[in-house]
């Protein structure tokens, strides 16, 4: 007896990943790492300690174009998963410093549709950034070869000019820099410009004689 088998995907949770051209980025992430160091106004930061920015980036004149770059990828996401008649706008974006020995524990981003970051320098050694299998009951049984159909961590691999785009609600971490050099990345949400006014009402159509 003969059998074809399908596969179909059910709830797949996307990243989106999005490389500015190395010929740029070098001179893009240049001008970004000195208007960070300008708010930092720092002093040599202790190994081990991460460094934040506020969260305003965004509307700050020397951030305008990296704001433009996520608008942008916002667009193609938006028009990716057939939203884009519901525009979003960024509600915070923000440096971060991690010198050799830092990390970041696993977090979300609550009130927002979408999160990302953007990678200005990344550690000679590498660095991973890890999100976490959000199915509550996950099994990881020893395989063959591992697939994401298997595993309950999945990686994105930062280079200087790459941006990462994932759903707000995708738990994350980063683990510590074992490089010799810092990683700094601005991170960003993004939320529904009007969502109360927009997206939030009842969409089904009552039938008639349903009590509400
Ligand atoms: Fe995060």
């Amino acid at each position: 007896m003969k059998i074809k088998q399908s596969i179909e995907e059910l709830f797949p949770t996307p990243l989106w990943i999005l490389d500015v051209q190395p010929s740029d980025a070098a001179a893009f992430n240049a001008r970004l790492k000195v208007e960070i160091e300008k708010i930092m106004a720092r002093p040599k930061v202790p190994s081990g300690s991460n460094w934040q920015t506020p969260q305003d980036l965004h509307s700050r004149p020397e951030f305008a174009e990296l704001a433009q770059l996520i608008e942008i990828a916002a667009r193609s996401v938006s028009q990716f998963l057939g939203i884009e008649q519901h525009p979003m706008m960024i509600t915070g974006c923000w440096a971060n410093i991690n010198p050799p020995g830092s990390y970041h524990p696993t977090h979300n981003h609550p009130n927002n549709y979408l999160s990302g970051v953007y990678y200005v320098a990344v550690p000679d050694a590498g660095s991973h950034l890890v999100f976490q299998d959000p199915r509550p009951l996950a099994m990881t049984p020893a395989t063959t070869k591992p697939t994401r159909f298997t595993s309950n961590a999945s990686l994105a691999l930062p280079q200087p000019g790459r941006m990462v785009i994932f759903p707000s609600w995708l738990r994350h971490h980063v683990p510590s820099n074992e490089g010799t050099t810092e990683r700094i990345s601005i991170a960003f949400n993004l939320m529904f410009t009007n969502f109360a006014e927009t997206m939030a009402a009842p969409r089904w159509k009552p039938s008639a004689g349903q009590a509400g």
